[in-house]
């Protein structure tokens, strides 16, 4: 393009936009290691601006979203857990209302092909749709948010920051909470730098031993480096009677998926508890001794679990200590992901 014509559209912007704010907006960099695979997420329809990320920031904090102004998504997600909600087996909604899933950490989704424990959503864009309108959740619905949000000075300030216009819809209110979520990468903990070759990230012998028995027993499922196969698997939990929850089976109406869950991710394990789609194990203890003693034999157990895997009291700790080189503090306490404390203008 000219030169001088592309000098005339710039300084237009910078009129258009009164007050003489920049509009040209800060673009965001996607970043992760060399070594990891190339994310699945389309990133054609985000804008990948500083501006929409921390409009979906705003967003993501903000019980706004929720019918009764209580429950934002950070409540069930929350940064120094790896983004789920420490403590509580299921998920705890508006009033007080129980969910019958634990929630699941949120981080590296543009990896994922699938979300929820069964898989049930296949966009990220429409994800946040989900614990919106779920009775149990926020109970909201999505024309409500956005009267909510046209009636703020603030977010018609954030919207027309990411937009050039103040007109708030539901559409760029979901794909700003996507701009937000999909930047929540974690790569930074000490298997990470151990994988790097980084100053502070040699493994101990027994960091190594671990790493060895988890290769030997776990990878197949949770496969490095994102520490998820991305499928679905049954790991021989018994079923909860009271909660009947079968898994894929629901989204996919085939027996063969039947007590199938999502094979999460083990990126931050450490901070993550309690486990599993119901939260029925409170320590990692628990889950190894699953592995070891608990594997209930069914139609669909997963062939990797049909064979028992057996560990000694030593082996069962190292693979512990392994798992903790999975933390991450980088990400856990990175100031960009968390509430935004800072006031925006109005
Ligand atoms: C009341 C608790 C609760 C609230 C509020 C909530 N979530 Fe969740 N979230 C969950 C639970 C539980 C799951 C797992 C649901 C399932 O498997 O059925 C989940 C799953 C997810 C996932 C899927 C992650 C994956 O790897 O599959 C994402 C992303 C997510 N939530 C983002 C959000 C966003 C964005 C909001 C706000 C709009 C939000 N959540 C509000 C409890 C909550
Ligand atoms: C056959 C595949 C498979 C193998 C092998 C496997 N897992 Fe899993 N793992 C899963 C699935 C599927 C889930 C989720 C199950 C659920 O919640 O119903 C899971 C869940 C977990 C969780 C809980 C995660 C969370 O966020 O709640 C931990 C921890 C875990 N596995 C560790 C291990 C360890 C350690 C090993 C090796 C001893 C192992 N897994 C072997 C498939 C597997």
């Amino acid at each position: 393009m000219n030169k001088f014509i592309r000098h005339i559209i710039f300084f237009l912007g910078i009129f258009l936009c009164l007050g003489f704010v920049i509009v040209k907006n800060k673009a965001l960099l996607f970043e992760y290691p060399e070594y990891w695979p190339k994310p699945e997420y389309n990133f054609s329809k985000l804008s990948m601006t500083e501006e929409e990320f921390q409009l979906g920031r705003h967003l993501f904090y903000d019980p706004l979203l929720s019918r009764d102004n209580t429950i934002s998504c950070a409540s069930c997600h929350l940064q120094a857990t790896g983004f789920t909600h420490v403590d509580h087996d299921l998920s705890h909604g508006i009033e007080g209302r129980i969910g019958t899933r634990n929630s699941i950490s949120i981080m590296n989704l543009a990896w994922n092909t699938s979300f929820m424990w069964d898989g049930g959503v296949n966009h990220l864009e429409v994800q946040a749709l989900a614990p919106i309108i779920s009775e149990n959740e926020m109970d909201e619905s999505l024309a409500n948010i956005v009267e909510k949000l046209k009636n703020s000075k603030k977010y018609k300030s954030l919207f027309y920051k990411v937009h050039q216009d103040s007109l708030v819809t539901g559409q760029k209110t979901l794909l700003a909470l996507t701009q937000f979520v999909v930047m929540l990468n974690s790569y930074n903990s000490k298997y990470d730098q151990y994988i790097r070759n980084e100053l502070g990230g040699e493994f101990t012998e027994q960091e190594k031993n671990g790493l060895t028995i988890f290769r030997n027993n776990c990878a197949s499922c949770h496969k490095e480096p994102l520490f998820t196969s991305k499928n679905f698997k049954n790991n021989g939990l018994s079923v909860d009677s009271t909660l009947n929850d079968f898994g894929r089976m629901i989204v996919t109406r085939k027996h063969q998926d039947s007590l199938k869950f999502k094979v999460p991710t083990l990126r931050n394990i450490q901070f993550t508890q309690p486990y599993m789609h119901d939260g029925r194990f409170e320590t990692l203890q628990e889950v190894i001794n699953h592995y070891t003693s608990g594997v209930q034999h069914s139609a669909t157990l997963a062939n990797e679990l049909k064979e028992p895997i057996i560990l000694t009291h030593k082996e069962k700790v190292d693979l512990l200590v392994f798992l903790r080189t999975l933390t991450d503090k980088k990400f856990l306490y990175n100031k960009r992901f968390s509430y935004p404390r800072e006031t925006t203008s109005n």
